[in-house]
């Protein structure tokens, strides 16, 4: 059975970490708290263990896993060689929500976490839980995301608790998790760099600290038809109804209802909470209108709370892809698996 234990408070909590470093070092997974999304973590050098996320999970293998660490010192230990770049994003930007593909160290992590390629991503994560479970174990982590594959990732522990129950021994519980999307991951290996997934440290952040980017836009997605992060291919972060997006504009969105309702339908409605009076049967506030940061902590949390409702369809209202918008933007296409309504359609 799963345990969930409470970190999240002033206790000093030493003998929950040593559980959960125990755990990890005798070869079994833990989930834990990050500032983007609770991820499923083992320790990264045992492939064992390593095979036990893709199992809890459901995930295919040829999806690699990110590896967490806690000091900048012991990337050079699973890395050829650190770019200049590559070591200046890590100064700007660790800890927090930006993984960096390089090229492996062959031989060292299991090979299951790099799905047999030659290159790992890494990352940081910004909070004081993952933190200090990394720093108290000395060993890099795999984590993905800690939900059943093709769910929203978990924002909570219960989130975690709902998917994983009965399948992992532990879950760390410190609260919600800040950014609610998960990290933005770059790939290095190239010349410029690639954005394979936008997350919350944007394009703007990096092209700031690095020079040029590349973020490709959905187009040119399509036309790659080897995805360079193999996760983004699967459906993902998707509730049981299927999910429409729609103009964040009222009369559409009104309209929209109506329409859906006359066909028998119940609607719930994820949208800036100035839109909660157009008569949807549910409604899940993204927080205020143009305030991305809560919108992006909200959508899986929403998503989710789609699926405890009878609603037989799910209306999300689209934002910009300005800054986080783009990683916000990236998820609600792929939850709504790129269908829209239009005005113009009905
Ligand atoms: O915020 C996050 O990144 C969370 C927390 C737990 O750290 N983790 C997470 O992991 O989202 P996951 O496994 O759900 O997503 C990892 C993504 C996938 O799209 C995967 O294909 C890509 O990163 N990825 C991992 N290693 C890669 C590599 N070597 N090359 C290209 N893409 C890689
Ligand atoms: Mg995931």
């Amino acid at each position: 059975n799963t345990k969930r234990l409470l970190v999240d408070n002033d206790g000093d909590n030493e003998q929950i970490y040593s559980q959960a470093v125990d755990l990890l070092n005798d070869g079994e997974v833990v989930a834990f708290p990050t500032e983007t999304v609770y991820g499923l973590g083992a320790v990264a050098t045992d492939e064992k263990a390593v095979k036990k996320i893709f199992q809890a999970k459901g995930r295919p293998s040829d999806n690699p896993l990110i590896v967490h660490i806690g000091t900048i010192e012991e990337v050079s230990n699973y890395i050829e060689h650190i770019s200049e770049n590559a070591l200046e994003l890590m100064n700007v930007f660790w800890p927090g929500p930006l993984t960096i593909v390089m090229k492996a160290k062959s031989g060292i992590l299991a090979p299951n976490v790099t799905a047999g390629l030659s290159t790992v991503g890494i990352r940081m994560p910004d909070h004081e839980v993952a933190l200090r479970l990394l720093r108290k174990l000395k060993k890099p982590v795999a984590a993905p995301s800690a939900n059943r594959s093709g769910k929203p990732s978990p924002t909570k522990a219960q989130h975690v608790e709902e998917d994983l129950q009965g399948k992992i021994p532990l879950i760390l519980d410190g609260g919600t998790t800040g950014i609610g999307l998960e990290s933005t991951v770059l790939d290095m290996t190239v010349t410029p760099p690639v954005i394979l997934r936008p997350g919350g440290v944007t394009k703007e952040m990096l092209q700031e600290v690095i020079g040029e980017v590349i973020q490709p836009n959905k187009e040119q997605q399509k036309l790659d038809s080897t995805p360079k992060a193999p996760g983004m291919k699967y459906t993902h972060y998707a509730p049981n109804a299927p999910v429409l997006l729609i103009e964040k504009d009222q009369h559409t969105v009104s309209t929209a209802i109506a329409y859906l309702q006359k066909d028998g339908h119940k609607v719930a409605l994820l949208a800036p909470i100035n839109f909660s009076k157009l008569g949807s049967d549910y409604f899940f506030a993204f927080g205020q209108e143009e305030d991305k940061e809560q919108m992006g902590a909200k959508l899986y949390e929403d998503l989710r709370a789609c699926d405890k409702t009878d609603a037989t369809i799910i209306l999300a209202t689209t934002t910009s892809t300005e800054g986080v918008g783009a990683a916000i933007m990236n998820r609600l296409e792929k939850a709504a698996g790129g269908k829209w309504f239009r005005l113009s359609e009905i």
